[in-house]
């Protein structure tokens, strides 16, 4: 139905702006984050919410489709003005699940206010700024956020009332009656999405009966900090919020020699942060995390850390969610794992050409992947671990053989020729395969159509047989199928190959366990290993993350709602949340390291057990595994996360305007008397997940029985009493086995 522009805006309705580096900008995680929160955020605020973020040409040109003309007046009159002044703005639809809109600032077109604005943020917030490059460009991102933000602010104020359609951040989607109803299902769901289905309240009763704009703004990481400093020194009436998905001390200090977590409470931050020349940035980041209404991190790891290096606790914990796909047929995962294995296996017998001399079938693919961070990323455990698992597997004469791929992002010079030479090789054998194919196939139905017998020796020519001796001469090679796929930059300190070298992981014939390293995140177009990550990490059997330093970590996540096994750390927000709601996450094939009560020794060997025990596996174990690894997915669902995040933005309205009252649209009695009471911090300052106040959004249909008042706290023992590794009571994961006999057998006869 189509809304009225000209109808009075519900004032009581809050707006939203959330603000991150990686809006339409893909780097790490925290693309992730906001991209993946997205259709929940939409759900709850409609066209009332809006990303703002700083403007990559190459990225927004692939992610984002302008729009020429905003729907809410004060956001047009605030655009133009700030173009008017030389400020060139992107602003559209984002072209993701949920289509909300996106202002994205070119910072370039404003770095002719960097020296004013840099003077300006040492007088009011004392921020010292030296050249920098990356906090230069935080400063001009943070000048220009909060002058959009105080601005529309005082536009949309000045309206009175104002129109519904001053309130429209996003445009509404319009669904044309003439288009085929399969056309409309698709746009419909972008249209059901901008109702505000999850609305959870309204800010009502102001005592003086006057109405403001109830204007949330959610900041994500130091880079977006000076702009929430700026609202809190200009007095803005806007509640802030702050998230911190690290914190850059803890980043600093862990890549280096450094026992961090043991350390932690005698951290000299200021002394520290000024030897790795980070202060200015350090002070940004504790200023924004000090000036926000609520802060907030993305696991209880994090905010230990930050009480310690940002001196403020936080007031709650965010989990970090995923968009969660289910399958109208159940195994369809499993489908998509063979065939994406497919294409792993293609690389396989291209890249080991001449010494393909293992069975496909006993290959099982292991990776890790993220950011080149080699210690916090816990890839030197991996690659030790690799080297282990290769002793144990020869001395087992294990007919296994492990392909164990190191995917992360270095600067190289392009692919290195010998890995070129494997897929050419390669495509020569099968062209010249499929043209004797061709030949015999014709030969025979000559044959048979002229009703005469077929001898089997007639069927391939002698040119045939020159041809195809020509090509398996080429698959001939004097050197060993190479590790790594790039040439490095810095090939003599490469910390990867480094260490590959000296564990003498080269691929030898007799190695079990093969590694390569691809030094940049794997993409459908490369002529090496042409898939992209999803269908990497499906094709894949275990990914393996025994990170050091990882706030939440989303590479064994992603792994988990893909159906995956996964090894991760209890140093990582990620395994610690898994820990926490699942009681033998190893049964639903996460398998957590200890690295924080063991010696390094002691988790090495854990790791290498956890690998050699699932090498170990059949493929009906296998198949079985990722069954029920898949069924977690559901307790990683922002449908279920998000929740947190709606209750920091409580948190926030509460503390900024404790004169309003917040409501529960979603219950039928929604009135004044169903205020929802603050959220209390509680005494591990994660107040926001232990104490929440409001049911989640309903369970997953497998998540049985009461949900906790938020959610999470009872399915750890939905989870719990499944058939354990360790201690072999019965349980639900053997029912869950049983339930998957059937199918099994039906497998194994195909
Ligand atoms: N990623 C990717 N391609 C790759 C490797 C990683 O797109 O080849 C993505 C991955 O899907 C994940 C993100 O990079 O969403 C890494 O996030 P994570 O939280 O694990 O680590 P961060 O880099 O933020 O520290
Ligand atoms: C999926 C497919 C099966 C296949 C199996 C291989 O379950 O549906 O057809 O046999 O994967 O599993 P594996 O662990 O050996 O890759
Ligand atoms: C950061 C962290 C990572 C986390 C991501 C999203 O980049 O390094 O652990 O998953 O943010 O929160």
């Amino acid at each position: 139905m189509a809304m009225d522009p000209n109808a009075p805006a519900d004032t009581s309705l809050p707006i939203f702006f959330e603000i991150a580096w990686e809006v339409a900008n893909k780097v790490g995680g925290i693309y992730t984050v906001v991209r993946t929160k997205v259709p929940v955020t939409v759900a709850e605020f409609g066209e009332r919410y809006c990303l703002l973020g700083p403007l990559s040409h190459s990225k927004a040109a692939a992610e984002v489709e302008p729009i020429d003309k905003p729907a809410s007046l004060p956001l047009a009159q605030t655009l133009d003005s700030m173009r008017s002044q030389g400020v060139h703005i992107v602003y559209g639809r984002w072209l993701i699940e949920g289509a909300p809109a996106v202002i994205l600032f070119d910072l370039a077109s404003a770095k002719k206010w960097l020296g004013e604005w840099k003077a300006d943020i040492w007088r009011v917030a004392r921020v010292p700024t030296p050249d920098d490059f990356e906090s230069d460009e935080a400063v001009v991102f943070g000048y220009l956020t909060a002058w959009f933000i105080g601005e529309f602010h005082a536009r949309l104020t000045a309206l009175r009332p104002p129109p519904a359609s001053a309130y429209w951040l996003t445009p509404p989607l319009e669904v044309d009656p003439k288009k085929s109803s399969a056309d409309v299902e698709t746009e419909d769901n972008i249209v059901m999405a901008h109702h505000p289905i999850y609305s959870r309240f309204r800010s009502i009763n102001y005592p003086d009966g006057s109405w403001k704009p109830i204007i949330f703004a959610q900041f994500h990481e130091w880079q977006v900090g000076v702009g929430l400093i700026l609202l809190r020194v200009r007095n803005l009436d806007v509640a802030t919020m702050f998230t911190t998905h690290a914190t850059l001390l803890g980043r600093y200090l862990c890549a280096g020699a450094v026992d961090f977590y043991n350390y932690l409470p005698y951290v000299d931050c200021d002394a520290e942060a000024g030897k790795r020349m980070i202060y200015h940035r350090y002070c940004i980041e504790r200023g924004a995390c000090h000036s926000s209404d609520v802060f907030s991190t993305v696991s209880d790891i994090t905010g230990w850390e930050s009480e310690h290096l940002l001196k403020r606790k936080p007031d709650g914990v965010v989990p970090n969610g995923l968009s969660v796909k289910k399958f109208t047929a159940i195994h369809e995962f499993q489908n998509l794992h063979a065939r994406a294995k497919e294409k792993l296996h293609e690389f396989t017998r291209s890249h080991f050409y001449g010494h393909f001399d293992f069975s496909l079938d006993d290959t099982l693919y292991f990776f890790t992947a993220g950011r080149y961070e080699h210690r916090n990323k816990g890839m030197d455990m991996y690659i030790e671990g690799l080297a282990r698992l290769n002793a144990r597997l020869k001395q087992a004469n294990s007919k296994t053989t492990v392909v164990a791929f190191i995917v992360t992002a270095a600067p190289t010079h392009g692919y290195a020729s010998e890995a070129l030479k494997g897929p050419a090789t390669m495509k020569q054998l099968r062209d010249t395969v499929e043209s004797v194919s061709k030949g015999i196939g014709k030969r025979i139905l000559e044959t048979a159509a002229r009703r005469t017998p077929l001898n089997p020796d007639d069927l391939l020519t002698s040119e045939d047989l020159v041809l195809l001796k020509r090509r398996i001469y080429a698959l001939r090679r004097d050197n060993l199928p190479p590790i790594v796929t790039h040439n490095l930059a810095e090939d003599a300190k490469d910390p990867v190959l480094s260490q590959l070298r000296s564990c003498q992981l080269f691929n030898n014939r007799d190695d079990r366990v093969k590694v390569v390293f691809h030094p940049e995140f794997v993409n459908v177009n490369s002529p090496i290993l042409p898939v992209d990550y999803d269908d990497f990490v499906r094709g894949c059997h275990l990914g393996i993350f025994p990170s050091y330093y990882e706030p939440w970590g989303y590479t064994p996540a992603e792994c988990t709602v893909m159906g995956v096994p996964s090894i991760t750390s209890n140093l990582s927000g990620f395994g610690n949340y898994i820990e926490e709601v699942v009681s033998h996450p190893s049964d639903y094939g996460i398998y957590i390291v200890d690295r924080r009560y063991r010696s390094p020794e002691d988790s090495m060997q854990q790791l290498t057990d956890f690998m050699f025990n699932f090498c170990n596996k059949t493929r009906r174990q296998r198949i079985n595994l990722r069954n029920r690894t898949e069924r977690l997915g559901d307790l990683l669902d922002w449908k279920r996360m998000g929740v947190q995040y709606q209750k920091t933005r409580w948190l926030a309205a509460r503390k900024k305007w404790p004169e309003s009252v917040l409501v529960d649209v979603t219950s039928a009695s929604a009135s004044a008397d169903s205020a929802i009471p603050l959220t209390p911090f509680n005494e591990h300052g994660d107040g926001l997940s232990v104490t929440g106040d409001l049911q989640s959004v309903p369970g997953s249909p497998h998540v049985r029985g009461q949900a906790g008042a938020d959610g999470f706290s009872e399915i750890g023992s939905e989870y719990g009493g499944a058939t354990s590794e360790e201690d072999g009571k019965p349980g639900e994961a053997e029912e869950l086995e049983q339930e998957f006999d059937d199918w099994e057998e039906e497998e194994d006869d195909v």
